[in-house]
């Protein structure tokens, strides 16, 4: 028998074991199915029935799985999720069918729905009110601004000129670099400066041509530092830490608006239409001065930004930190739409900065995203942001019209009900009971459940 003390040391040495087996070289040289063998035998206790699970989800046309194997490195499965379309959006009077790739139960119906009320409304407007995108290069010199700049300025136009076998052909398509500033940082770090350069990367999301314009000029920055008989010593200290795009794109926006006179609103169980749109515009008034509701607030209309960004193959990380950044431009996080009547006509209006690309990424590699900028009418990029910018609104207007009437509860468990019935593997026969019963009584996880056990 042990003693308590080498039973400790045992346990101790079993949890290093079994932390050491699960450290690996060289992983990703091994084949696909080596991968999943290590897998299995070092997470999955040998349990094959994971294997299953992982394979299950392989594509069988071997050339599509191919494809998806070299997206990322280590890929050992797809990961599914569902894309739905919310069709009947009305904007600028043109009808689109939205393709939204999402997991939340409501978000596609909630978009649907809000569309169907505008579109029956005038639709939304929208506007593209910029398309400016950022990149900068940092970089440390011991050196004035007033001293620098100058030079900087000197040098911009032969910068440009430098660059022009990466540039020439976004310049072709109307974009390229549009202006190269010298930010002087040194009150927040010591010797640290930045090159802000802005960008138009017309129908691309621009980050690989924003990367390399940036990494060539700052090459090109240190030679001609070098070479300048003035600046030769300080060029000795030159450092250039990073150069890289930045995500937060305030003069990249689009606009989406709903509006129509308070009369015309659809009328609300137990209150008048015109309690309902103030009720409305003090929930967005709420979101703009209190943090805690507005990022819930904006987590709503992330729904159907997120969805629409990742069906179309855009990087949703990238939108999302430019998003947060923007709402909180001021110094407070705020929401991001804004609602109030004026001349008793409601209005309701979203303004988000949106990097997000037609052409290039995975727009040409994924066939769904192809076939959702199909689906959309293969829109530029300025229209893409426009249709996302709607899309937004509408999930906003969805979630604040459930919020401010019936509560989110109703709406959000009705379609969280087939849910609550696949994972208790409720039976076709059984579904259609319990939506049919559920019709007419509130879903909670409780009662679903209860349900189906006095059927059972
Ligand atoms: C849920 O995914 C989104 C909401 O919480 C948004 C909101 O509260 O405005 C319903």
């Amino acid at each position: 028998m042990l003693t308590q003390n080498e039973g400790m040391k045992n346990s101790i040495f079993n949890k290093k074991f079994a932390f050491m087996s699960k450290v690996v070289q060289g992983f990703s040289k091994l084949s696909k199915s080596e991968k999943i063998d290590w897998l299995i035998t070092h997470h999955f206790h040998k349990d094959e029935s994971a294997r299953g699970l992982i394979t299950q989800y392989w594509h069988n046309d071997e050339k599509l799985q191919g494809l998806h194997d070299d997206f990322i490195e280590n890929t050992v499965s797809n990961f599914f999720l569902p894309l739905g379309v919310a069709p009947n959006f009305k904007i600028n009077d043109e009808i689109y069918t939205l393709p939204m790739a999402i997991e939340e139960s409501s978000v596609v119906a909630a978009a649907a729905k809000a569309a169907k009320y505008w579109g029956n409304r005038g639709g939304f407007r929208t506007e593209l009110l910029g398309e400016e995108k950022v990149g900068q290069i940092h970089f440390c010199l011991p050196a004035s601004y007033d001293r620098l700049n100058p030079f900087i300025e000197k040098i911009a136009p032969q910068l440009r000129q430098d660059l022009q076998d990466i540039t020439k052909n976004m310049e072709a398509r109307g974009g390229g670099i549009q202006t190269i500033e010298l930010r002087d940082k040194t009150t927040a770090l010591p010797h640290y400066f930045q090159l802000h350069v802005t960008f138009l990367t017309v129908d691309s999301m621009g980050a690989n041509f924003i990367n390399s314009c940036l990494e060539e000029m700052a090459k090109r920055l240190k030679v001609y530092l070098s070479n300048d008989a003035q600046w030769q010593e300080e060029a000795k200290d030159l450092e250039i830490i990073m150069c890289i795009l930045s995500n937060y794109v305030p003069n990249c926006l689009a606009k989406a608006t709903v509006s129509c006179p308070v009369e015309a609103l659809e009328q609300e169980e137990g209150m008048s239409k015109r309690t309902f749109a103030e009720k409305f515009v003090r929930a967005v008034e709420i979101a703009q001065k209190e943090p805690y509701r507005a990022v819930t607030h904006n987590k709503g209309i992330m729904n159907g930004v997120d969805a629409v960004v990742i069906a179309t193959g855009n990087d949703f990380r990238a939108v999302e930190a430019g998003v947060h950044a923007f709402a909180a431009r001021d110094g407070q996080y705020r929401s991001l739409s804004n609602a109030y009547i004026e001349d008793d006509q409601f209005y309701f209006e979203l303004t988000l900065p949106l990097a997000v690309g037609t052409v290039g990424g995975l727009t040409k590699l994924h066939p769904l995203v192809r076939w959702a900028i199909d689906l959309l009418g293969q829109p530029s990029a300025p229209q893409l942001m426009q249709i996302v910018a709607a899309a937004g609104l509408a999930q906003n207007f969805g979630a604040i019209r459930s919020l401010v009437t019936s509560g989110i509860q109703k709406g959000h468990m009705k379609m969280h009900l087939l849910n609550i019935l696949n994972q208790m593997n409720a039976s076709d026969h059984e579904k259609e009971k319990a939506v049919d019963h559920f019709k007419s009584h509130t879903v909670t996880h409780a009662a679903v459940v209860a349900f189906i056990q006095a059927l059972r």
